[in-house]
């Protein structure tokens, strides 16, 4: 069966802008070059009407400006009798609120108040067109993943990305060895994906040959030939992981489209039990479409400035991109003699784990070819991985037979949380 990429006709939402100018043209491109179907409309049109028929998954942005209630009315409207919804940010200022929560908006909307940075929206729509697609347990069993229809998805199939913008504070140490913790002692079968072939190479830290990568494979597709998942491409490391890259030239990184990698992944939680992704440090729109489908970004940070600053600012824009309670600090080099609570509140979150430093261990079981877990299993840095697979694990089960909570309704709270700090 061929599978379609989110992006595909089919499937991929349509996206109805109705901003001001030039602001309009602006997201409308951008998301249109990001490979979503965006269109202007105008800011008094039915909304209901600027739809074309055949897709289930329509999202809408809505500048408010002084007209709240009208904004409302036309959402509610355009609702009317769509079994699949209709996902909204509403545009406002401070001025509007009190409006829009007079006029009863929906817990699924979502609120991007000026000023913002074009890019912001952007960013946001993109992560709402991605999980707008993405099945949660509460969808039905027949699943849609891209254009296909499966019943075989479960979604206790963890995805963990692993991100800081920042360079050499361990993204990729920690993916590969979380990756092989939870093999070889949790005894799941595990993908780790390499999405950051350009500042560190997980296949060669791990000893293996360069092969095809998923950008290689999409040439292959889009010249005619038949459609090869992250599983299919993916070369057996000794201690049993599956190890595939999303691109091994690092000039093809920016043809990656950001909805097809997301794509790719879900499709690989058939095969697997668990996935986890090393990114690559910057806020590319493959990391974004990666943070959207995500259970968990686990943000590895080093007792250093530099490193805190980057996670502070990944904080805010995991806040925009709606993704902020997804994000799980691991402090590593712990044992630096920078207290873990100072670490905790400098950066404003949580430390989820702690990986002490292993010294030139991490080197020699490079050179072996192997991850530390495999190659010195005694060793207390080991144990460390072990305790982060368990929190993992017990913090992911407790979710996967909930209903994730959406994210735009904390997002509201937080918004109009800030309203109210802002006029005490
Ligand atoms: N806990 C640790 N103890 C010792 N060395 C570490 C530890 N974490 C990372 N390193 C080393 O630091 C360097 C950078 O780590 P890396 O995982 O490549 O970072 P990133 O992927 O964030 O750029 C590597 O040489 C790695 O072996
Ligand atoms: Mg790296």
């Amino acid at each position: 069966m061929a599978t379609q990429a989110i992006g595909s006709e089919a499937t991929r939402p349509q996206i109805a802008v109705a901003m001001p100018e030039p602001e309009r043209s602006e997201v409308v491109a951008g998301l249109g070059e990001a490979g979503f179907d965006a269109f202007s409309i105008d800011l008094d049109a039915p909304l209901a009407e600027g739809f074309r028929p055949g897709t289930e998954h329509l999202l809408a942005v809505i500048d408010v400006s002084g007209k709240a209630a009208a904004a409302a009315a036309n959402v509610a409207n355009a609702r009317r009798g769509r079994p699949h919804g209709l996902s909204v940010v509403f545009v406002a200022t401070d001025q509007d609120l009190d409006a829009l929560q007079a006029a009863g908006i929906d817990q699924a909307d979502e609120l991007m108040l000026r000023p913002f940075k074009v890019d912001e929206l952007r960013w946001r729509l993109e992560a709402m067109a991605i999980r707008a697609q993405v099945p949660t347990s509460s969808s039905s069993d027949a699943v849609l993943s891209g254009g296909g229809v499966d019943s075989g998805w479960s979604p206790a199939v963890p995805v963990f990305a692993v991100f800081n913008p920042k360079g050499g504070v361990g993204k990729t140490t920690i993916a590969t060895n979380l990756a092989a913790v939870l093999q070889l002692r949790k005894h799941m079968n595990v993908l780790l994906v390499d999405g950051d072939t350009v500042t560190g190479h997980v296949g060669l830290s791990l000893g293996l040959p360069n092969g095809r990568s998923m950008a290689d494979s999409w040439v292959d597709e889009d010249a005619g030939y038949g459609h090869e998942s992250l599983l299919d491409l993916a070369t057996l490391h000794s201690s049993g992981i599956r190890v595939v890259a999303l691109s091994t030239n690092p000039l093809h990184q920016p043809n990656l489209v950001p909805a097809r990698v997301a794509d790719a992944i879900l499709e690989a939680r058939q095969g697997v039990d668990a996935i986890v992704i090393d990114l690559h440090p910057s806020y590319s729109e493959v990391n974004l479409a990666v943070f959207a489908i995500a259970d968990r970004i686990l943000v590895p940070v080093t007792p250093d400035l530099p490193a805190m600053r980057a996670a502070i600012q990944l904080k805010d824009v995991a806040v925009e991109v709606g993704v902020r309670d997804r994000l799980a600090m691991i402090i590593n080099r712990a044992n630096s003699g920078v207290a873990v609570a100072d670490m905790e509140t400098t950066v404003g979150m949580k430390a989820m784990a702690q990986i002490r430093s292993a010294g030139l261990h991490f080197v020699w079981s490079a050179n072996a070819g192997k991850t530390l877990i495999d190659k010195f299993p005694k060793h207390p840095a080991t144990g460390d991985f072990e305790q982060l697979a368990d929190r993992l694990l017990s913090a992911h089960a407790g979710t996967a037979t909930v209903d994730r909570p959406k994210e735009s309704s904390s997002m509201l709270k937080n918004l109009f949380g800030r309203k109210a700090i802002s006029e005490a």
